[in-house]
């Protein structure tokens, strides 16, 4: 399984990227502002230089022909770009013109079986399930992602699904377990998966015992 970050924060990305489990980077232009990006693409360019993997640039345009301008553009900032478009009709549109140019898209806002099919006939490289916030409106956003994957295996569709709105450790495990292809996590739900309350005391107290250890050795006569 894939683990990309789901953030504009460069700090952020440095981190993750840090501990080496990071394949890739999902951004939108939300988390561009919220990190403040006036020069988003700048910014995309600067994350392919830190990490050696997918970016996804979501371009915002709505009409197929500035849909193809935008991601052409965005294509050509670095090799590592895979250009994230709206699950429109322009957009399915705009996804064939890209998959014939060579052009990865990862294919957004994605709530539906369907959704996820259309994209992936139109030649998407990823799809991107959003679970959490299926999940904001009493709706089963993981049950998407098993169902996306029943699909998908069913035809041999070599679609990745990108599991999206990840809001903690339980999504991640619950999209491991189905097979989702990658995840897609902010920073602090990365974080999380390395924590455990028995690992914290259970370090205290090896530690605690190798100073007792210690302070016995120096009392012991020479
Ligand atoms: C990623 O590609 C999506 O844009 C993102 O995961 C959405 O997450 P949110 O629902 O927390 O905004």
């Amino acid at each position: 399984m894939k683990f990309f970050i789901d953030t504009a924060e460069l700090s952020e990305i440095k981190e993750a990227a840090d501990m080496g489990v990071l394949d890739g980077v999902t951004t939108n232009p939300s988390l561009a502002m919220k990190a403040g990006a006036t020069d988003f693409e700048g910014l995309i360019y600067d994350i392919c230089e830190i990490v050696d993997g997918d970016v996804s640039a979501e371009v915002v345009s709505t009409d197929y022909d500035e849909i193809v301008a935008e991601g052409r553009r965005l294509a050509k900032i670095h090799d590592n770009v895979v250009v994230k478009v709206p699950m429109i009709r322009d957009g399915v549109k705009a996804i064939k013109t890209f998959s014939q140019e060579g052009i990865p898209v990862n294919c957004t806002l994605i709530f539906s079986p369907t959704q996820a099919l259309i994209a992936a006939k139109a030649g998407a490289r990823y799809v991107s399930p959003f679970i959490g916030r299926l999940d904001d409106i009493s709706s089963n956003g993981v049950a998407l992602i098993e169902s996306i994957r029943t699909i998908f295996d069913n035809y041999a569709i070599e679609t990745q699904i990108l599991a999206a709105s990840i809001r903690h450790p339980m999504h991640l495990v619950e999209c491991a377990e189905i097979g989702a292809d990658v995840a897609t996590m902010p920073f602090d739900v990365i974080d999380k998966l390395i924590k455990h309350p028995l690992t914290d005391s259970g370090l205290e107290k090896f530690l605690a015992d190798w100073d007792k250890l210690q302070a016995q050795k120096e009392g012991q006569p020479a």
